[in-house]
């Protein structure tokens, strides 16, 4: 019902701009809220179209980080639009409990077909998190459907991000996100992280490789195989730092599963739907077969809200019996399946394929490599330079000798000042503390890759300038 103590807010085209920031400012939390004083200083983005999007100013930007690693077909698809306008006058909603529907069930299809191995059940959530933590209990009713409930640990890694639900939070490895909020630490173990850009000097890639799949092995007979439930990983993590783990990792990592009967969750949320040149990265660029893969964000390009995670047939069939119709797998979302969403990510599919969109992102990507590594030897305030497919990060290294209170804060300016420098060309990039990383729609061409990284390397000079002057 309408309060009618407060104004009713005008339509948009006689509200101002000072107006939606002052209410912004006022009535809405954003993700990761901090509780300074000061009010952040939101941009108020008002167009988008291709890879760009467009402030209230009428200043373009490149949309570096693809939305939020999202945005894989790009902005502006009228097509993706006409596609959800049609399906939700042709049927909004319908309860996913009781009902199948034409556009969930060909995408399920769809997705099985793209997936590796039997994954072919796909459940459909409302996002990444959702999809986590689909996953994660889906993993929990297995093992209690398979008379094991003792097995529920879940194995998980630093740096990884898994999502901001409860048991998705839980598994996630940033420490700086469990500062002020509680997690479930009595069923997760995490182990330290895989970057190979912090190994000792003069360690190579295969020793590094080697020391992470012993850490994996030890850790899984500490707590006794017959306690661990899974294992969670992103073939690269993302949020974490874009950190690619040494060849032949992701391989070692599920044979010790196998070996000691430990599930493989492999959280695709970032890298599937084409971000490194193929539905799915898990098989087709690291040689493995998970048992639950989970995916969001490219799905549906952002376009609207939908995750899913994909069950082997295998795990399915093991706990599938005559008498176990009474068992339940209590456990879902008033939009599962929603329509409009799988309208949306059928068209978005669609125009991956009709685009040839992961060829592209096979073909472009050694070039967008190498212009970011180039970067990594160009400048001295750069210590890392790494990514994968059309993902990367610069990670800074303002100070590498200097005491350690010293050295993050002003690790924190550098990834500060390379959003305000990026930004102040046009570029958008995403600060995580001391790094900045990047993502953009996969529809970037090479002459955009190179406005992008030129517009970089400007920024870094101006930054290393002023940090190391
Ligand atoms: C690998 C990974 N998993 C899960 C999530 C959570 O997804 P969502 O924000 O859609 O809940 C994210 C979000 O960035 C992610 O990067």
């Amino acid at each position: 019902m309408t309060d009618r103590t407060k104004p009713t807010p005008a339509l948009s085209n006689e509200i101002t701009t000072d107006e939606i920031k002052d209410w912004d400012n006022k009535h809405v939390m954003h993700p990761w809220a901090t509780l300074s004083p000061e009010n952040p200083d939101f941009g108020l983005i008002q167009r988008s179209s291709g890879i760009h999007m467009v402030d209230d100013n009428g200043k373009r930007y490149i949309d570096g980080p693809g939305g939020m690693w999202c945005v894989n077909v790009g902005h502006g698809r009228t097509e993706i639009a006409e596609a959800m306008a049609k399906q939700a006058s042709q049927l909004n909603y319908v309860s996913p409990w009781t009902s199948a529907t034409e556009p969930s069930a060909v995408l399920a299809r769809r997705i099985a077909a793209e997936t590796p191995g039997d994954l072919n059940t796909v459940f459909f959530t409302t996002g990444g998190s959702s999809a986590v933590d689909t996953a994660l209990r889906f993993v929990q009713f297995y093992n209690n459907v398979k008379g094991r409930p003792e097995k529920k640990t879940f194995i998980a890694r630093e740096k990884g991000y898994h999502g901001s639900t409860y048991l998705a939070a839980s598994v996630s490895g940033k420490e700086r996100d469990r500062k002020f909020l509680d997690t479930n630490r009595d069923f997760v173990r995490f182990l330290p992280n895989v970057n190979p850009y912090i190994r000792p000097d003069g360690m190579s890639m295969d020793d590094w490789r080697d020391e992470k799949l012993a850490e994996l092995e030890e850790m899984i007979k500490d707590v006794g195989a017959d306690k661990v439930a899974a294992f969670i990983a992103e073939p690269i993590l993302a949020s974490g730092g874009v950190i690619v783990p040494p060849e032949g990792y992701q391989k070692g990592c599920l044979e010790i599963c196998r070996k000691y009967d430990v599930l493989y969750i492999s959280d695709e949320v970032v890298t599937g739907f084409g971000r490194l040149g193929h539905w799915f990265a898990s098989e087709k660029v690291f040689g493995i077969t998970p048992d639950i893969i989970t995916c969001a964000k490219g799905l549906t390009s952002g376009y609207v809200p939908m995750g899913a995670a994909i069950f082997s047939d295998r795990l399915l069939d093991e706990i599938k019996h005559d008498d176990h119709a009474d068992i339940m797998f209590s456990n879902g979302y008033t939009y599962s399946g929603h329509p409009v969403s799988a309208a949306a990510a059928l068209k978005n599919m669609d125009i991956i394929e009709d685009e040839n969109l992961l060829e592209h992102v096979r073909e472009v990507s050694p070039h967008f490599q190498a212009r970011l590594r180039a970067l990594g030897e160009k400048y001295r305030i750069i210590g890392d330079a790494r990514g994968m497919g059309l993902v990367g990060c610069l990670e800074g290294s303002a100070l590498p000798d200097s005491p350690e209170k010293e050295r993050r804060d002003i690790d924190y300016e550098f990834g500060h000042k390379m959003d305000v420098a990026a930004e102040k060309r046009g570029l958008l990039v995403r600060p995580i503390i001391n790094m900045c990383v990047f993502s953009p729609p996969l529809i970037i061409s090479r002459d955009e890759i190179d406005e992008m990284f030129d517009i970089l390397d400007d920024a870094i000079a101006e930054v290393e300038a002023e940090m190391l002057s």
